[in-house]
């Protein structure tokens, strides 16, 4: 018996040493085809989608893994409640959140998918304090053409700060729809282009870290991306630079709504 390993008084459980195995393979999907609920702040999964129906366009470039909003609803709604998606696109949001019995909205400047309405995301028509999880994978600075709307954000370089400017307007507008204590996730990658990286990741969090609360950053595995073949590993060897390899999901958190602290004594 290796040294670190000990007997479970139950003799189905698995030893301590394994669960205690923090380099343990992934999970696979399981037989229910739902992807596996994460533990950890790494998530990788080898497909855009799972189970028997499509979750959104995979043809759709720029279209969001469904594992990841998969976990979000789980972790953070119940069924029945109202989930957000202000940059719906391929309306990967909606086809989750309705198999698991969510209500949900999704809307884009261009929808990709026939529930999706058409709305820019810096003005969302809801109420204030009414949603229960926004989620939002918007564009990541100007690499993808997704329309011809002057007002699609993903016209905007990510090197210019109109672009972080524009997406806190979008930001402050899931703030205001959220109910308070709920939680907003925003995917976003960062951006190496003609030699010169730029922390789009960083530079959105300071403006969402202005609003929420942080809960947590994810780090995605990117799968199926144009750059993971033989010739652009080779380049990114023999020229010296990186490929781009993950993702950040920020998790951010609406503060609850806190009783002012009056000092009834100075009125007295
Ligand atoms: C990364 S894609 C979203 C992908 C989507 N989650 C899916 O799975 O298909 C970003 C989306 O942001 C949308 N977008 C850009 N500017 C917008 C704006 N001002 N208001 C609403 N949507 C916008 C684009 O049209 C595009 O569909």
């Amino acid at each position: 018996m290796a040294k670190s390993e000990k007997k479970t008084s139950n003799p189905k459980a698995p030893p301590l040493f394994e669960i205690n195995n923090t380099t343990a393979p992934p999970e696979k999907p399981s037989k229910d085809e739902k992807p596996p609920f994460e533990a950890t702040t790494l998530w990788d999964y080898p497909k855009q989608s799972y189970g028997k129906t499509p979750k959104g366009n995979n043809k759709f470039q720029g279209v969001t893994p469904a594992f990841l909003i998969w976990n979000l609803v789980q972790r953070y709604t119940n069924p029945g409640d109202l989930v957000v998606d202000p940059m719906a696109g391929s309306g990967t949001t909606i086809d989750v959140c309705k198999e698991e019995e969510r209500k949900v909205i999704g809307y884009d400047i261009a929808p990709k998918h026939p529930e999706v309405i058409q709305n820019d995301a810096r003005n969302i028509p809801l109420p204030d304090e009414s949603v229960d999880l926004v989620f939002i994978d918007s564009p990541y600075g100007d690499n993808v053409a997704y329309s011809d709307r002057p007002e699609d954000i993903g016209k905007i370089s990510a090197e210019d700060e109109r672009f972080y400017h524009e997406l806190e307007k979008v930001a402050i507008e899931a703030h205001r729809i959220l109910k308070p204590g709920k939680v907003l996730g925003w995917l976003i990658g960062d951006q190496w282009v003609k030699k010169k990286f730029t922390p789009v990741g960083f530079k959105l969090h300071e403006r969402l870290a202005k609003y929420f609360d942080t809960v947590d950053v994810i780090c995605i595995a990117r799968r199926g991306q144009s750059s993971h073949t033989g010739v652009w590993h080779y380049r990114a060897k023999k020229f010296n630079f990186y490929l781009r390899g993950f993702k950040y999901l920020f998790i951010m958190r609406k503060p609850a709504k806190t009783r002012s602290k009056v000092k009834w004594a100075k009125y007295k």
